[in-house]
């Protein structure tokens, strides 16, 4: 009996996840998120309200005070801050980078937790995607995956979407990768029992493909056929 309708997918920066999840989801007729967004919606917010990063009592207090929101939707997660859309600010690369030097702090991870938890909440099925997803805020869902790919190929991958310099972009991801699995509070790692998928040398319809024939078994009842 399948007692959660989620399935998790974690991994390092630019291992593909994004685009795997968000086409899973659409193939099975259900919702996407981006637990990074909360990161970096919080991370931005913190930088707009001039707030000091290095205290993890004032994020937590801005977290708490001020009016932001995180939206699911199909193409990008969204995020609204004081009314206003602030999504395609968020996903910028340096926002990334304090995104991950926040997140390292247990109570900012402690703050986010139940909001990415309420994303299942009236949804017929939800694919979430992020660093801890499936070790910490969905410790039980029936599928969890987890991608990887050599850096090389996601620091080409990163480049061929955002621009830049394939070596300056190699050298960002590395801090980042270390500083999101090297960290206390829930860091990257491998959850338990997951589906391990490296990426270098796949397709994304492949990648999809061998995550979507695991939960059309798994969920059958709760798909969309089509
Ligand atoms: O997935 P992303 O690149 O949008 O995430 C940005 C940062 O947010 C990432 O470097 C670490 C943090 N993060 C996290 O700690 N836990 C998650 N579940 C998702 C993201």
């Amino acid at each position: 009996m399948i007692s959660q309708n989620v399935i998790t997918v974690d991994g390092p920066a630019a291992s593909g996840k994004t685009s795997m999840s968000r086409e899973l989801a659409k193939n099975l007729g259900w919702q996407w998120v981006s637990t990074g967004a909360f990161y970096r919606g919080l991370a931005y917010i913190v930088e707009q309200e001039g707030v000091d990063i290095t205290s993890e009592a004032a994020i937590v207090e801005t977290c708490e005070q001020v009016s932001w929101s995180i939206e699911m939707a199909s193409d990008r997660t969204k995020c609204h801050y004081k009314g206003a859309d602030v999504t395609d600010q968020i996903y910028l690369e340096e926002i990334g980078t304090v995104a991950s030097k926040i997140s390292a702090f247990p109570k900012v991870r402690q703050a986010l937790l139940q909001a990415q938890r309420d994303c299942l909440n009236h949804v017929r099925g939800l694919v979430a995607e992020g660093r801890d997803c499936g070790t910490v805020v969905f410790p039980k869902a029936p599928l969890k995956v987890y991608l990887t790919a050599r850096s090389e190929s996601r620091a080409e991958r990163r480049v061929q979407e955002q621009g830049g310099e394939v070596s300056q972009v190699l050298e960002a991801q590395r801090a980042r990768d270390d500083q999101d699995s090297q960290r206390k509070a829930a860091p990257l790692e491998v959850p338990a029992g997951a589906l391990v998928i490296d990426t270098s040398a796949m397709s994304l319809e492949e990648v999809v493909s061998k995550v979507e024939t695991k939960a059309r078994e798994l969920f059958s009842q709760m798909v969309s056929r089509d």
